[in-house]
């Protein structure tokens, strides 16, 4: 880990802080207690945590900062130097394989002027060189390069002016991702039971999965957290906003009722704000043919058991708080970056089978492109509902009237098939969980406020 001064002139010697130079937010703005915003237990949502810029500025600060998120795919770093550019909250970050093998990640931000060391979208290189005065960083985030070296102080020490490291970068599966929070739990803990459900998608032979395609990227203007609600609770909307697009593939001969409209399921509702909804259906995997005929159900059984075979396995769609969601049929994984109260980046990746043909690897691809890419038939649907909620709650009056999040009120158990609590498939149970997280997080100072 690279080391990081204090910021400048504050004292003397640089100190090391294993973060970076984070000063204490409540100096700056105030913290906004959000204990009335949110009353999960009687499913209840005021609109103001949607639009209100200083919740948003919190957001980042609170839920952000302190959570774990998602970076990237293993399979984005075949050697040292691969690189891949992305956001955490909304800051930029360097993900790259160093010259030992090891995936890390960097702060996206020169120490000179603070401009980012790498503008590229992703690709292959030997070191990050800032394109405003020209500071280099090698794979390992050490400042290499500083031209007219010579114009700065002896006690200038390059030692000290590395780029800023994400302190904790682990992967489940393949899925990297990292967290500024050197106390956070280990990333298998913070997952809990929600790996269970995760395995379904990333687990289906133990050959492990692979990105095609490369990443697509699209805006919305939505709040980041109506996607990622959706995704942890929502099948309730399925069969009204994608009526259209269940019709255009419903399996020839069958109708859209008999094979897709589908209340029996479950919804796994997870302590930690993390949500799952699966329709429950043995025989039809919703997908592309060529997948379908291609997959060893057989096989998969015996490894992930019926209950995931049968369930989140072979349709749903699911959030890890709090802004990764994945669809585990299409192999779509995404996140859901925030851009302000009112705007989200879509960044999404298409996952395959290693073990799969190439072939069967070509249908998958085009099967989620057609279906939930940036412009798949249900994609557009559900951009367009957010798109709208949004745009709506900028009115004062409509911004003062809550919302419902209360079906399913006192609907979660254990019932011994799925682990951790689950929920009816139509529910706002994992709506409410997502919320309650998200409060707590938004109530609770982060590491860096308590540890100064
Ligand atoms: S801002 Fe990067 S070298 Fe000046
Ligand atoms: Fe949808």
């Amino acid at each position: 880990m690279t080391s990081t001064p204090e910021l400048a002139g504050r004292a003397g010697r640089p100190t090391a802080t294993p973060a970076g130079p984070l000063h204490r937010p409540s100096e700056l703005t105030p913290t906004i207690d959000v204990s009335g915003l949110v009353d999960a237990d009687g499913g209840l949502l005021d609109r103001a945590i949607f639009t209100d810029h200083q919740i948003y500025q919190q957001e980042l600060r609170r839920v952000f900062a302190p959570s774990w998120l998602f970076l990237a795919h293993t399979d984005q770093f075949r050697r040292p130097g691969d690189f891949f550019t992305t956001y955490m909250g909304e800051d930029p970050v360097i993900v790259t394989m160093d010259k030992s093998r090891a995936v890390r990640a960097y702060l996206n931000s020169c120490r000179h002027r603070g401009a980012r060391v790498c503008r590229a979208d992703a690709g292959t290189t030997r070191n990050f060189t800032c394109t405003y005065h020209g500071w280099a960083y090698d794979l390992e985030g050490r400042l290499v390069s500083v031209p007219n070296r010579e114009g700065y102080p002896d006690r200038f020490d390059t030692a000290d002016w590395g780029l800023v490291e994400v302190p904790r970068v682990e992967n489940h599966r393949g899925l990297i991702f990292g967290t500024w929070n050197p106390r956070a739990p280990s990333l298998r803990e913070a997952l809990g039971g929600m790996a269970w459900y995760m395995d379904a998608m990333l687990d289906h032979d133990g050959a492990g999965t692979e990105v095609v395609g490369g990443v697509h990227k699209w805006v919305l203007e939505g709040n980041w957290k109506l996607s990622a609600e959706q995704f942890a609770t929502d099948w309730y909307h399925v069969n009204m906003s994608h009526a259209s697009a269940l019709m255009l593939l419903a399996p020839a001969g069958k109708s859209p009722r008999d094979e897709i409209v589908h209340r029996a399921g479950r919804q796994y509702v997870d302590p930690n704000g993390h949500g799952a909804g699966f329709p429950v259906h043995p025989k039809n995997r919703f997908d592309a043919l060529a997948v379908h005929q291609w997959f060893d159900y057989e096989a998969a059984r015996a490894r992930l058991g019926d209950a995931r075979v049968e369930g989140p396995m072979t349709n749903g769609h699911a959030t890890v708080f709090p802004n990764f969601s994945y669809l585990p049929v299409n192999g779509s994984v995404r996140v859901w970056h925030p851009k302000g109260p009112d705007r989200m980046e879509v960044w999404a990746w298409t996952l395959v089978d290693r073990s799969m043909p190439d072939e069967v690897k070509e249908a998958q691809r085009l099967y989620n492109l057609r279906t939930f890419g940036p412009s798949g038939v249900f994609e557009a649907d559900d951009g367009e509902n957010w798109s709208e909620v949004q745009a709506i709650s900028r009115g004062f009056v409509t911004n003062s009237v809550p919302l419902n999040y209360q079906m399913g009120l006192g609907s979660e158990r254990e019932d011994g098939r799925y682990p951790g609590k689950t929920s009816e498939l139509y529910s706002d149970a994992a709506g409410r969980a997502f919320y309650r997280r998200w409060q707590s997080l938004m109530n609770t100072p982060a590491w860096y406020e308590v540890d100064r």
